[in-house]
C-alpha cells in the first residue's frame, strides 16, 4: 500500500503511464556484448556506450582479477584519508600521459568529475558560459557553484561571443564550457573557435570529453587531439565508463589545478575511491588504446557503414558526426513505441524523450561499437526499416 505522504509520487508515475512515457528498466543477463540478452531476449545491442568492446576484453578482466588478488576488493576510505592506493596514482599518471597534460585526478564517475570540478573552481561572483546542450552533470555543477549561468544556443559561436562581450567588464572568473561530443545528437563541438574566444576574452576553457575519449583523435585521445589544441584547453574531463569500459571519470589539467581539486572537489573529498580492480582495468584499457589503434579504426568503419545504411533508408539522423546516431521521430510516445517494437523484433535501441532531449525531438539513440559485425548491423537496418514502415515513420 502506498503511504499517504508518498502518494504524489505514485500519481506522477501513473501520469507517465497514461502518456506512454513510463519506462521499465531493461535487465541485461550476461555480458554487455553487441548481441546480448536483455529481459530474456537475444537482441542486437545498439544501446551501450561500450564503444571499443572493452567491457568484456580478456586483458582487462585478467588485470582486474590480478588486482583483486593483490589489493583486495575495496579501497576502504576516501582519497584524502586512507583511500589513495598506489594503483590510483598509477592510473592518474597514465591518464595524464595519454592526454598529454601535466596531471590528472580520477573521480568516482564522469558525472561527479564534471559536477565536482565546476562547483569547486567557481563561486557566486563568477560567470559560466555554457552550450545549451551540455550534459546534465555540467548543468548540476554550474548550479552547485552558484555562479551566474549564461547559456548560448547549441554550437553558436557568434552567440557565445555576444555573451562574452556583454560580460567583458565582469570582475570574477569566467568559464567557457562545452561537451566535446554531444551525447544525444552525436555532433562535435566547435572547439577551435571556442578555444580562440576563451583566449581572447580571458576565460577558463573546459571540455567534457565523455563521448570523445576513445573515439576521436589519435588512439582515441579525444577532441583536443582531434583538433590539435594541446595546451590550449585548461580543463579536460573524460569518463572511464564508456570507451574505457569500466567506471569513473577524470579531470586533466595543470598540477596546481588538480591539487586544488584534491582540497575542494566534494565528491573527491567525501566519497570512497575506486576499488583497485577498477583502477587496474582502466590502466590496461589505456595501454590497449596505445597498442591497438585498430580498435578505434574498426569503430569508425562500423560507424560509417551503419550511418550510410540509415541515410539510404531515409531516416532523420540529425547532425551526428560520431558513433552516436539518433533516429529522430519527434513524438516521445512514438519513440518509445518504436523502441518497444524493435526490441520485440530483435534490436535494442533506447527511446529517449523529454527531459533528456527537448520536447518534439524524441528519438531512438543508437551507438555502434568496434565489436559489431557488419552482418549484424545489416540485420539491424532491415529490422529498423520494417518496424519504421509499420509505424509510418518511414
Ligand atoms: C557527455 C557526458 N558527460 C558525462 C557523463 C557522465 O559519465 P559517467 O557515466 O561516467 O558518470 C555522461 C554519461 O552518462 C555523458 O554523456
Amino acid at each position: 500500500m502506498p503511504k499517504a505522504q508518498l502518494q504524489y509520487l505514485a500519481d506522477e508515475l501513473q501520469k507517465l503511464r497514461e502518456q506512454g512515457l513510463y519506462q521499465k528498466l531493461r535487465i541485461l543477463e550476461g555480458e554487455q556484448l553487441p548481441v546480448a540478452r536483455f529481459d530474456g531476449r537475444q537482441v542486437i545491442n545498439l544501446s551501450s556506450n561500450n564503444y571499443l568492446g572493452l567491457n568484456t576484453h580478456p586483458k582487462l578482466k585478467q588485470r582486474a582479477l590480478e588486482a583483486i588478488q593483490k589489493y583486495g576488493v575495496g579501497s576502504g576510505a576516501v582519497r584524502t584519508i586512507a583511500g589513495t592506493m598506489s594503483i590510483h596514482m598509477e592510473l592518474e599518471e597514465k591518464i595524464a600521459q595519454f592526454k598529454r597534460t601535466e596531471a590528472a585526478v580520477v573521480f568516482q564517475s564522469g558525472f561527479t568529475a564534471n559536477a565536482g570540478t565546476v562547483s569547486a573552481i567557481l563561486g557566486r561572483e563568477d560567470v559560466i558560459i555554457s552550450d545549451e546542450l551540455n550534459h546534465a552533470s555540467i548543468i548540476d555543477g554550474c548550479r552547485l557553484s552558484r555562479a551566474e549561468i549564461r547559456r548560448f544556443p547549441h554550437k553558436d559561436v557568434e552567440a557565445c561571443e555576444k555573451i562574452l562581450k556583454e560580460i567583458a567588464g565582469h570582475k570574477g572568473h569566467k568559464l567557457l564550457i562545452t561537451d566535446g561530443v554531444f551525447s544525444m545528437d552525436g555532433d562535435i563541438a566547435p572547439l577551435p573557435q571556442l578555444v580562440k574566444l576563451a583566449e581572447e576574452y580571458g576565460c577558463i576553457m573546459m571540455i567534457d570529453d565523455a563521448h570523445a575519449s576513445g573515439v576521436l583523435g589519435r588512439n582515441g585521445r579525444g577532441s583536443v587531439d582531434h583538433f590539435n589544441l594541446h595546451g590550449r584547453v585548461d580543463i579536460q574531463v573524460g569518463t572511464l565508463s564508456k570507451a574505457i569500459g569500466a567506471l569513473g571519470g577524470y579531470v586533466c589539467s595543470t598540477r596546481d589545478a588538480i591539487e586544488f581539486l584534491y582540497h575542494r572537489a566534494r565528491p573527491f573529498l567525501f566519497s570512497t575511491s575506486h576499488p583497485p580492480s577498477v583502477a587496474a582495468t582502466c590502466i590496461a584499457a589505456f595501454e590497449l588504446l596505445d597498442e591497438e589503434p585498430e580498435l578505434v579504426e574498426q569503430l569508425w568503419a562500423n560507424t560509417r557503414f551503419f550511418k550510410e545504411g540509415l541515410a539510404r533508408l531515409g531516416f532523420n539522423t540529425g547532425v551526428s558526426e560520431t558513433p552516436i546516431t539518433p533516429i529522430i521521430v519527434g513524438d516521445a510516445a512514438l519513440a518509445h513505441q518504436f523502441s518497444r517494437e524493435l526490441f520485440e523484433a530483435g534490436v535494442f535501441a533506447q527511446g529517449i524523450g523529454y527531459p533528456t532531449v527537448p520536447v518534439g525531438k524524441a528519438r531512438l539513440r543508437t551507438i555502434v561499437t568496434a565489436t559489431h559485425t557488419q552482418e549484424k548491423l545489416s540485420r539491424a537496418l532491415e529490422i529498423l526499416e520494417s518496424i519504421a514502415k509499420k509505424l509510418k515513420i518511414l
